[in-house]
């Protein structure tokens, strides 16, 4: 089937928006414990709001950083891009007096002027003038998580960055040992593990609730397949040199830059990568893989991008292999949006994005949203008193609070967010070199293939290295 995927409207993003706030109907027994679970710390008092700026004002950024003024206040934010940069200052300096309001809070934190946001277009300036800045969320696309995010932490940041959280299987790995080093607290922005319904779904799962685990299928939006796109001037609001960063230099196609550049290699994976990183993240915590990953990984394009176009493989299947011996397939639906929202009725027995595992003894389906088990009884039981229960987190960016001031790890800890990112990679790996790849989980080689070795890290583009701060 070859489809041709245009960009969504903005209804049918609302449309999206809508479904995912309306949450699944989570089994009474596992609601009351989530309610009796602790919230997290709230704010004690307006001095002990750490100052957190956000890099990155794009849609996701500025609904993170949001979030964040709960816990938290906005000091600062950085764009390359002058009219995101401006637009989110403003965004955040309204939605910080309003969350101020609501939890009756009335004078600014660290002696700063009210409602003050300081605007950088660079973020090592960011770092060298915001002397008391505590942490910075980071919502820039892909091809620049890692080196932000080591450089914050070279200075003393902690970090919520979003997924997936390197741009290569390499930098994941710098970035692990760069929080182990600097005793930094990351939060990689996978937020569905702390969302309840999944966390039940994997207690379920690692319970053997349906038996001995056989099968995982992780079913993300396919991608979008559009071009050959024409070059533009770069717009004067763009810094394109700054935007690209270790990316290679191309003349400015606006398709390449906001939002879409997810649809690129040179800056992201496509949806593999995107959503990938939220349903594979699931399907490693349901198998109970921490701190490891497949075996071998078999990448089939189902439909290939234009030239000129997206660079990624818009539609394709592949498959894992584990130690564990469970077959883990991850491929595409036509049914939702790159967003997540319905693009299409579903045929029977079709499902949409989500992941489903299943068992000897039953199946269960999730997505955000929708909890489906093929016996209702699996869902409905408690689990008993000696059950293996997960990492309790109810509030992703909560979470990532209360670690900065307990100095624990927050449930996406680096190494979650680098090994669950990984699959994605070495799944987008083999679909590039269209073949079966073997693949050292320990060591994080390929074995016997020299070009896909070459492909666990990419040449950075001059001046850019993740020595830069
Ligand atoms: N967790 C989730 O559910 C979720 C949802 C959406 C997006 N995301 C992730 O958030 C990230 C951003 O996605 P988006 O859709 O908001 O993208 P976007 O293109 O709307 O925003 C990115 C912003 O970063 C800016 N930027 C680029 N390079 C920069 C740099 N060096 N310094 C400062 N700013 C820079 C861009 O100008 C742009 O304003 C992506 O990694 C994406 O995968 C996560």
């Amino acid at each position: 089937m070859t489809t041709t995927r245009s960009f969504p409207s903005r209804r049918t993003m609302l449309k999206g928006a809508t479904a995912v706030a309306a949450s699944a109907a989570l089994p009474s027994w596992f609601l009351e414990e989530v309610m009796a679970q602790d919230a997290p710390a709230a704010p004690r008092s307006q001095n002990d709001l750490p100052a957190i700026a956000l890099v990155g004002c794009g849609g996701r950024g500025r609904g993170v950083a949001k979030e964040a003024q709960r816990f938290g206040r906005v000091v600062a934010v950085c764009d390359v891009d002058s009219s995101n940069r401006d637009g989110g200052a403003a965004d955040l300096a309204a939605s910080q007096r309003e969350t101020d309001q609501k939890l009756n809070r009335v004078a600014p934190g660290s002696g700063r002027q009210p409602g003050k946001i300081n605007t950088y277009s660079d973020f090592r300036k960011m770092l060298d003038e915001e002397k008391d800045l505590h942490a910075i969320f980071n919502g820039t696309p892909d091809h620049w998580h890692t080196l932000i995010n080591l450089a914050a932490m070279k200075r003393g940041k902690d970090v919520y960055s979003e997924k997936p959280l390197t741009l290569t299987i390499e930098e994941g790995r710098r970035v692990v040992n760069t929080a182990k080093e600097t005793k930094r607290v990351l939060q990689t922005g996978s937020q569905q593990r702390s969302d309840g319904q999944f966390r039940l779904v994997c207690e379920l799962v690692r319970n053997g609730r349906i038996g001995k685990l056989q099968k995982v299928t992780t079913i993300l939006p396919a991608g979008m397949r559009d071009g050959p796109f024409q070059s533009r001037p770069v717009p004067e609001r763009l810094n394109w040199d700054m935007w690209l960063g270790q990316a290679p230099m191309v003349e400015y196609v606006p398709q390449r830059a906001h939002v879409t550049f997810r649809f690129w290699y040179d800056y992201s994976g496509g949806t593999i990568t995107d959503w990938g990183a939220h349903h594979n993240d699931i399907a490693l915590w349901g198998m109970g893989i921490e701190g490891s990953g497949p075996t071998s990984v078999e990448g089939k394009r189902l439909v290939e991008p234009i030239p000129g176009g997206y660079t990624a493989v818009p539609e394709y299947e592949v498959k894992y292999t584990y130690a564990n011996g469970v077959e883990h397939t991850c491929r595409t639906t036509t049914a939702d949006t790159i967003f997540g929202s319905e693009a299409r009725k579903t045929e029977p027995g079709e499902r949409r994005n989500g992941v489903v595992f299943e068992g000897d003894k039953g199946w269960i389906y999730v997505r955000r949203g929708v909890l489906e088990a093929s016996d209702p009884a699996i869902l409905k039981e408690p689990l008993p008193s000696n059950a293996q229960r997960l990492y309790v987190s109810n509030d992703h960016s909560g979470n990532f609070f209360d670690c900065v001031r307990s100095r624990k790890d927050p449930i996406c800890h680096p190494e979650v967010g680098h090994r669950s990112v990984s699959v994605c990679h070495l799944g987008s790996i083999s679909l590039r070199l269209g073949r079966k790849l073997r693949w050292d989980p320990q060591n994080e080689q390929f074995v016997g293939d020299d070009e896909a070795s070459r492909m666990v890290a990419r040449e950075q583009r001059k001046p850019w290295t993740y020595d830069i701060v």
